[in-house]
């Protein structure tokens, strides 16, 4: 038996969260997957509710699951409270607390989609990239931070820090996947300046030398800032840190059409993930039913196939979805003429229909 802790948290989160709970009860009958589900409060939810981003009893649940499901937190109503119990920070204690070093944000076009992003159809036709982010380092966790007084004025600080360890075991986990795929892998730092980043390059180039079939290369953050939106279809596998890969991953998801259709998989050393779409809790379309719940569909599709090892449970769910953008259906932020425009709950239904009809 799997334990799955679904985690809808803020904004359009319990919105999008619901859909891809109607598709994993569709997958659990046709496959009779033994999966038992669990919920509980996350982000700014648990905040109103308890007085903490990831209360203690959220934590232990997330402990026990083998995965959890987690749709997104924030919003205006919590940017102002005292900064260490921001939604936020509940999030990235959850990846911490749980080890979730390895960020897979696959950014991948259908071709169904291809007039719907924003660059010109045959730059991005094709389009698969895999973004493999570090998550529980770098920039976001290092020690010192803060905001102090210093001679009469604010000073805002952060540390960027990685170990080498760090860097070896996120490197290997790109090289790993780069070997299933077009064992390509770009590692993109800012060694010109920053010292972090110069041993990152180091150690990445070191890790290759296990990998002789793969063809590693090096790229700066702010070329490949550029290299994404100039020709996005040069990359197979991009490795990089936190911020960076935060920042790249959001650019990546306009490529294929919205941040609506950007997965990702949190992994640890063995398995056990925490999946939510790329996006955050939207508040400028909360409630409105309108939000694209096919990220948070994919994520339960990467669920499978990483957590639970049902790589045919995965495929039948992306092929559910194709199904659905085959059959013209798009929600507003996919939308272009000639198809059709549905609501987040009629998305949902008809991919959970497409799945149950497989
Ligand atoms: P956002 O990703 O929430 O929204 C950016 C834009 O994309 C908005 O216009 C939004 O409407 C649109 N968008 C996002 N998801 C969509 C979807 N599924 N369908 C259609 N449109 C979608 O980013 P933001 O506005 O910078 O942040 C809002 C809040 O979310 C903040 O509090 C932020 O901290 C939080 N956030 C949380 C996560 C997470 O939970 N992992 C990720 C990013 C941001
Ligand atoms: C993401 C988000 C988070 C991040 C925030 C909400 C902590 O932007 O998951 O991409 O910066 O990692
Ligand atoms: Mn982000």
């Amino acid at each position: 038996m799997s334990k799955v802790l679904v985690l809808p948290g803020d904004g359009i989160g319990p919105e999008i969260v619901d859909e891809a709970v109607k598709v994993l009860n569709v997958a659990k009958q046709k496959f009779g997957l033994d999966v038992e589900l669990d919920e509980a409060l996350v982000g700014g939810a648990a905040v109103d509710a308890e007085g903490d981003p990831l209360p203690e009893g959220t934590l232990e649940k997330a402990r026990a699951a083998d995965a959890i499901l987690f749709g997104s937190i924030g919003g205006p109503k919590w940017d102002a409270i005292e900064r260490g119990k921001r939604p936020e920070r509940g999030l990235l204690r959850l990846r911490s607390s749980l080890g979730l070093f390895a960020n897979l944000r696959p950014a991948i076009l259908f071709p169904q989609l291809a007039d719907a992003s924003s660059l010109k159809p045959e730059v991005v036709s094709g389009l698969d990239i895999l973004i493999v982010r570090e998550l529980t380092g770098g920039i976001y966790f290092g020690q010192p931070r803060g905001i102090k007084e210093e001679n009469g004025e604010r000073v805002g600080f952060n540390t960027y820090v990685y170990t080498e360890s760090e860097m070896r075991r996120i490197a290997k986990v790109a090289f790993e996947l780069a070997m299933k795929r077009d064992k390509r892998v770009c590692s993109v730092d800012k060694a010109n300046v920053l010292e972090v980043t110069e041993l990152w390059k180091e150690v990445v180039t070191e890790e290759a030398k296990a990998y002789p079939e793969i063809e590693l290369s090096h790229m700066y953050v702010d070329n490949a800032a550029m290299q994404l939106v100039r020709a996005p279809k040069q990359f197979d596998v991009i490795v990089t840190g936190n911020l960076f890969g935060d920042i790249l991953s959001d650019e990546a998801a306009m490529l294929t059409g919205s941040i609506g259709m950007l997965p990702s998989a949190s992994l640890d050393e063995n398995r056990k993930g925490l999946y939510e779409p790329c996006h955050g809790s939207a508040p400028d379309i909360a409630g409105q039913g309108t939000a694209n719940p096919l990220a948070t569909i994919m994520s339960l599709a990467m669920l499978m196939r990483y957590s639970l090892e049902r790589g045919d449970v995965a495929d039948a769910i992306e092929a559910a979805v194709e199904r659905v953008l085959d059959q013209g259906l798009r929600t507003a932020d996919i939308y272009t003429e000639g198809t059709r425009k549905v609501g987040t709950e009629e998305m949902g239904n008809a991919v959970a229909e497409a799945l149950a009809q497989a």
